[in-house]
């Protein structure tokens, strides 16, 4: 089978690296000349575990061009992966998959399915399909990669989504994905885009739960990663996407939220529930800035060091991070912040305020200051001994978003320190 994947995004580019690994022939086209070259290098432009190998593995099957007409014309089934930026309001941002279709429009010479991987506002699917000649089908195939696993999660995942009114067009993306032994759902074409909005609309609940649910612990003198563990046994409920924390981050859970209280909106529903989550998020974002005003009154004059800025560890992205709320604050509130990430200081740069003092390792991060905010769990990070910060700080003080430490371990040493959902130390020496 000929395949074209039209954008080389992060999804695309898994997409198509993947495809291209269970046997077909892939084509991949981008705007982005330096890109395409670097592609055609066999270097992945993104860091991703297991992406590269695979590049090169398959290289006599992969192909990356700028050329539409080049990708298109011998295509069998193309993939529209590009982006689906959030506008001002919380829509999306449909021109590049406009774009995109409209080049199809213009160079395919066989019958090809249009297969819509971007993440797109349910009915999309069905005006691309009243955009193309009518022998042209189009199947939505939502992606439910997570940055870091995306390899893992294309051959381990828990389900493929094909939505389309065309029984043809389902026996042909049967076909390509039946190979990947995963469960396929197939449904029709709202029903599949919705299912893509539906599924993080739950697990940004969820991770919003159990972030209400830790601040009411702390208060009450319960340990969230008990309830937890408590609750998550429960099958209904299950274990994952209990990790009481900062909030969540990236480029999905912020952005398909928004997007999903808007096409409500559209239709004349108000989604309160995923309004809550959406404002409860950023309040959980700035919960340990305001314990530190709450204990320090003011922040001016103190050197503080972060520790992670990425929206989670394994990844360079920091896209709605934390990091980004609350780094900006605490230097108009008139404090030196020292910052250091494993991979993402190079973004952090682009869009940090530029008085952040980059340093080259976590312990030079935490020397001198008088408090450290933890806001990615990194294994780095997490194993960074609690005596380090006792020798280096100038009073040991953490506030920990990601709850890095046992209290057990950190009540054996002289350290403020403050996390999430759990009892309070107090028993730093200023006290
Ligand atoms: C997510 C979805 O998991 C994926 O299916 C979708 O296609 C894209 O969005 P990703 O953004 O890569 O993937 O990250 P994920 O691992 O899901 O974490 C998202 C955010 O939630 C992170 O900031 C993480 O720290 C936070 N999180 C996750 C929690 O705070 N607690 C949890 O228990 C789990």
């Amino acid at each position: 089978m000929n395949i074209t994947i039209i954008g080389t995004g992060y999804v695309g580019l898994v997409t198509g690296v993947s495809l291209s690994e269970i046997g077909h022939y892939v084509t991949c086209v981008d705007i982005n000349e330096e890109k395409v070259k670097l592609l055609n290098s066999g270097v992945s432009p993104i860091y991703e575990p297991g992406l590269s190998e695979l590049m090169v593995k398959n290289a006599d099957r992969l192909y990356f061009t700028t050329s539409h007409e080049e990708a298109l014309v011998e295509a069998d089934v193309v993939y529209i992966a590009v982006e689906t930026p959030e506008k001002e309001d919380g829509s999306v941002n449909l021109t590049f998959i406009e774009r995109a279709v409209e080049q199809i429009a213009n160079y395919i010479s066989n019958d090809v399915v249009v297969v819509i991987k971007s993440t797109v506002p349910v009915g999309t699917n069905q005006r691309i399909k009243s955009m193309l000649p009518a022998n042209i089908n189009v199947v939505s195939n939502p992606e439910f990669l997570r940055e870091g696993s995306a390899i893992h999660d294309v051959f381990y995942g828990d389900r493929i989504v094909i939505g389309s009114d065309s029984p043809d067009a389902l026996k042909i993306m049967r076909g390509i994905n039946e190979p990947f032994g995963i469960p396929i759902v197939e449904t029709d074409l709202n029903s599949a885009e919705m299912i893509k909005y539906a599924s993080n609309a739950f697990l940004a609940t969820k991770i919003s739960l159990i972030n209400e649910l830790a601040n009411i612990c702390s208060r009450v003198g319960a340990d969230i990663e008990e309830v937890a563990l408590g609750m998550g046994l429960d099958s209904r409920i299950g274990t994952q996407f209990l990790k009481a924390g900062i909030g969540y981050g990236g480029s999905c859970f912020p952005k398909d939220t928004k997007a999903l209280v808007n096409i409500a909106e559209e239709v004349g529903y108000e989604f309160g529930i995923l309004k809550a989550v959406i404002d409860l998020n950023d309040k959980q974002q700035h919960v340990l800035l305001n314990q530190a005003i709450k204990d320090f009154g003011e922040l001016n004059g103190k050197t503080i060091g972060v520790l992670g800025l990425a929206f989670k560890p394994n990844t360079d992205d920091i896209r709605n991070a934390a990091s980004l709320a609350i780094i900006p604050e605490l230097i108009n509130l008139g404090a030196t912040v020292k910052a250091y990430d494993p991979a993402a200081m190079g973004q952090a740069k682009m869009v940090l305020p530029k008085e952040v003092l980059y340093q080259d390792s976590a312990l030079h991060t935490i020397e001198s200051t008088d408090i450290v905010f933890i806001l990615t769990e990194w294994d780095e990070i997490r194993e960074l001994d609690l005596q380090e910060y006792v020798n280096r700080m100038k009073t040991a003080t953490i506030y920990d978003g990601r709850n890095c430490y046992s209290l057990d371990e950190v009540s054996q040493y002289p350290i403020r320190y403050f996390s999430i959902g759990r009892k309070y130390q107090k028993r730093g020496r200023l006290l």
